[in-house]
C-alpha cells in the first residue's frame, strides 16, 4: 500500500458504521462533493473519483447477505471484483472465508481497502490492478458490488463474470437497478432496501437485489459469449 495514498485515505474520510452493514467499519467521507473537487473530478484528471470513500448500494446489499447468509463464503476462497472501499470483502472475510483477494484498479481504493481491513481486523490481499481480461485465479466464490454503471465497464465485466462462472465459481454481484445489468443473465437471490447518500444518488433508499449468473441461462447457450 502506497503511504501517500493511506495518508490521503486518512486525511478525507473517517471511521464510520455502513448504514445497512454496522458491523463493518469504514472509512467513509461525510459528503461527496467536496472530496470529489480535491480529486479533481471524473473528467478533469487522470485521478478516478473516489469511489472508494462509500458504501455503494450494491456492496451494501452484497455485504449484508453475505454477512447474513455466511454459509456461501464460509471455507471457501473468495475474490471481490471492483472492491472500492473493501466492503464486501471485509464482510466476506468476517463470515469466515478461507481466503479474501479484493483487486481494484485505483491505488487509492487498494489503501482503503488495507486500511479498513485492518480497522475490522480481518485478512484481505488487497492487489491493484486491471484483471478484467484475465481469469479469476482460484477463487471459489466471485463477489462484485455494484459494477454495472457504465457501458463499457459492464461488457468486460460480464465477459469477466461468465469466464469465472463456466470455470466452475458461484458469482454473485449486488446491483441497485443500474441501467446496463444483463439482467436476463441473472436470477434474484434477495432484494433489499438500502439507505445511500442523497448527494450521490439522489434518492436515500435504493431497492437494491443480491443476483446470482446463471452461466448458461436458456436463450444464450449458442451465443458463446
Ligand atoms: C461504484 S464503485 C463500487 C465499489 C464497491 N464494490 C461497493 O459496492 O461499494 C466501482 C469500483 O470499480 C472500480 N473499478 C473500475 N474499473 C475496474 C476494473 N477494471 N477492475 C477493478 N476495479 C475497477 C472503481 O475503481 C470503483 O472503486
Amino acid at each position: 500500500m502506497s503511504e501517500l495514498s493511506a495518508a490521503f485515505v486518512r486525511l478525507h474520510a473517517r471511521l464510520a458504521p455502513v448504514a445497512f452493514v454496522p458491523e463493518v467499519r469504514l472509512h467513509q467521507a461525510d459528503e461527496p462533493i467536496g472530496l470529489w473537487e480535491l480529486t479533481e473530478g471524473e473528467f478533469r484528471s487522470s485521478q478516478p473519483p473516489p469511489f472508494w470513500a462509500f458504501a455503494w448500494a450494491g456492496g451494501q446489499a452484497l455485504a449484508r447477505h453475505v454477512t447474513d447468509h455466511p454459509e456461501v463464503v464460509a471455507g471457501r476462497r473468495v475474490l471481490d471484483l471492483a472492491s472500492g472501499s473493501g466492503l464486501v470483502a471485509i464482510a466476506a472475510a468476517r463470515a469466515g472465508a478461507t481466503a479474501v483477494r479484493a483487486v481494484e484498479v485505483d491505488e487509492r481504493a487498494v489503501a482503503a481497502v488495507a486500511l479498513n481491513a485492518e480497522a475490522n481486523g480481518v485478512r484481505v490481499d488487497a492487489e491493484l490492478g486491471d484483471v478484467l481480461d484475465a481469469d479469476a485465479g482460484d477463487a471459489e466464490v466471485v463477489l462484485a458490488g455494484d459494477v454495472f454503471y457504465s457501458e463499457a465497464m459492464a461488457r468486460r465485466m460480464l465477459r469477466f463474470l461468465l469466464r469465472a462462472a463456466r470455470s466452475g465459481a458461484r458469482v454473485l454481484v449486488g446491483d441497485p437497478d443500474r441501467a446496463f445489468l444483463p439482467r436476463e443473465r441473472f436470477h434474484a437471490l434477495a432484494t433489499y432496501d438500502v439507505p445511500v447518500s442523497e448527494a450521490l444518488e439522489s434518492v436515500r433508499v435504493k431497492r437494491t437485489t443480491v443476483w446470482e449468473l446463471d452461466p448458461n441461462p436458456p436463450g444464450t447457450r449458442r451465443r458463446g459469449q
